[in-house]
């Protein structure tokens, strides 16, 4: 399939185009930068210059393709409303152009906010519903495609989709132990975030694109839960430092805008996913990856 992907040069897209191309697929990247479309073209991708601010080059790279995946995000933490605004324009775009196609159109999500307390389940609907709401409410918007001709799926990604050169949450995590000289965990440390690594994510995108049917949620879910004290306490033994509870009212002094998600659940089964999709991941756990050093270079 000729696949239009957009974030084409992030951490979960460059794996995902080094997955599709060594699947045989052909891939055209959107390119906001000279310096993107630069790495984009050596790594053997046709470029399509554009942003998610320019919903005509969306438009043009989805209606030249066999199939979409949508990865690109602004990742504004300072205004998620930007973010949010962006990434239900460029879903909303994406989906219309696709309408009455039947082609694939794979779109990120993820798994905060889907429920508190247990794991999310795919069967879980975001409560996240129109503009205003957690990343657009892009994921419901999408779903509703599903109705009118596109194969539309929704990658839920765990919080860390870790691995070396990770520039996510769990980096965060670790900048902030490094800043405050302790690996810290919010409260009693309870709360518990999924994880999966990188080239895992990737293979699943791939399998989704390729089979998954019109309205699926996946989890790209490796490990179901693991405690921020447990995750704390990986982040302290690899970089050699104490592990301690903060108290609530100072997490975000601690930790950053990552607060707010260091303070939520956002576990999640794959159960269906592996089921559906005959995905099974087999890269290392988040405890191996830290301890390997993936987040030891400072
Ligand atoms: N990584 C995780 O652990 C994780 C967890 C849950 C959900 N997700 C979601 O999964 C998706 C991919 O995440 P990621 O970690 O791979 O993100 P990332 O590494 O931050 O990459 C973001 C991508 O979006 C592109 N981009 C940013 N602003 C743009 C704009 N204005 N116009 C066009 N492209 C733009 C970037 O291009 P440049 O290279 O030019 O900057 C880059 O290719 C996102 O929706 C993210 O929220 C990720």
């Amino acid at each position: 399939m000729k696949v239009f992907v957009t974030g084409a040069t992030g951490w979960i897209g460059s794996a995902t185009v080094d997955e599709l191309l060594r699947a045989g697929h052909e891939v055209v990247g959107l390119a906001r930068s000279a310096a993107s479309a630069a790495s984009l073209d050596a790594q053997g991708v046709t470029v399509l210059r554009g942003d998610l601010d320019d919903l005509d080059s969306l438009r043009h790279g989805a209606a030249g393709a066999d199939a979409v995946v949508h990865l690109a995000n602004k990742h504004d933490w300072a205004n998620p409303a930007v973010s949010d605004a962006a990434e239900r324009g460029a879903v909303e775009t994406i989906a219309d152009t696709l309408a009455g196609s039947d082609r694939p159109f794979v779109m990120a999500a993820g798994i905060s906010g889907v429920v508190q307390g247990r794991p999310a389940l795919e069967t879980d609907r975001s409560p996240a519903i129109g503009p205003d709401s957690h990343r657009g409410g892009s994921e419901n918007l999408a779903l509703e495609y599903a109705e009118k001709g596109v194969r539309v799926i929704s990658t839920r990604f765990a919080p860390t989709v870790h691995g070396a050169g990770d520039h996510g949450f769990m980096s965060f995590l670790v900048a902030a132990a490094r800043r405050h000289g302790v690996s810290g965990y919010v409260g009693d440390g309870t709360h518990a975030w999924s994880a999966v690594h990188r080239p895992d994510a990737a293979r699943l995108v791939r399998l989704g694109l390729e089979s998954a049917p019109a309205g699926s949620v996946l989890h790209a879910v490796a490990e179901e839960a693991l405690t921020l004290r447990e995750i704390a306490e990986y982040i302290g033994t690899a970089l050699d430092l104490p592990v301690a509870s903060v108290a609530p009212e100072d997490a975000a002094g601690h930790f950053g805008f990552v607060a707010r998600f260091a303070g939520l659940d956002m576990s999640a089964s794959s159960t269906h996913t592996r089921e559906l999709l005959g995905w099974s991941p087999s890269g290392p756990t988040l405890a191996e990856d830290v301890a390997a050093g993936a987040y030891s270079a400072a």
